[in-house]
């Protein structure tokens, strides 16, 4: 299980992913992207130290989901996360799991923000579960007062909830291991 900086070999299946209407749905920006578009992007994150973009390997060399951190400074960021729509049940607790132990344990980042459009009750569902609070909504747009939920979590907070969640995540990968033989 590993989590790694995407690569330029990446690219066709993440866009594959990033495209499919269940993930466009949940996004803010829901446009299909095209290759050049993509390929561009790809060319302004690459070397942006502000974001990090992570692509999540449950068995080596089997992708199935990207993580990325964006806004990066004075050790806080925001986060938004999107899997392959074949991966199984499970994987997104997994694959989060993974996500937060890299940001607040391996980076020792202090806090992540996170912005969720409120018909994604799954993604909210998922907040929750890793200890995210709500966030009040100061300046606000129209989009952001009435279609996002926003969130954030410390590390401290982390900590706890991280020791609360062992035994589901641990229950979570033996089930998704057997089925995989
Ligand atoms: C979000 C995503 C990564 C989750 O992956 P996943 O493998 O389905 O996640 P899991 O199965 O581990 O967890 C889903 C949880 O949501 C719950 N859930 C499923 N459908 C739900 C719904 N409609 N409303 C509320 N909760 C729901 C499940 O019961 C499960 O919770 P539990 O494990 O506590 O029982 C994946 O669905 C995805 O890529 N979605 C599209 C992109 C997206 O929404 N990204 C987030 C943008 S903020």
């Amino acid at each position: 299980m590993t989590l790694r900086t995407i690569e330029n070999k990446d690219l066709s299946l993440i866009l594959n992913w990033r495209n499919h209407p269940e993930v466009r749905k949940n996004m803010i920006n829901q446009h299909i992207i095209t290759q050049e578009e993509h390929y561009q992007w790809y060319l302004n994150i690459k070397n942006d130290p502000t974001r990090q973009w992570l692509i999540y390997e449950f068995e080596l060399g089997n992708p199935v989901g990207v993580i990325y951190f964006t806004d990066i400074k004075n050790e806080a960021a925001s986060w938004g996360f999107y899997m392959s729509a074949n991966a199984p049940k499970g994987m997104g607790t997994i694959m989060l799991n993974e996500a937060l132990n890299y940001y607040f344990i391996t980076k020792k980042m202090k806090k992540l923000h996170s912005e969720v459009l409120k018909a994604n009750s799954k993604s909210i569902h998922l907040h929750h579960k890793f200890g995210f609070k709500n966030a009040q909504n100061l300046r606000n747009t129209d989009i952001e007062l009435f279609q996002l939920s926003k969130f954030f979590l410390f590390n401290n907070d982390w900590s706890h909830i991280k020791e609360k969640l062992e035994e589901e995540v641990k229950i979570k990968k033996t089930l998704i291991l057997s089925q995989l033989v």
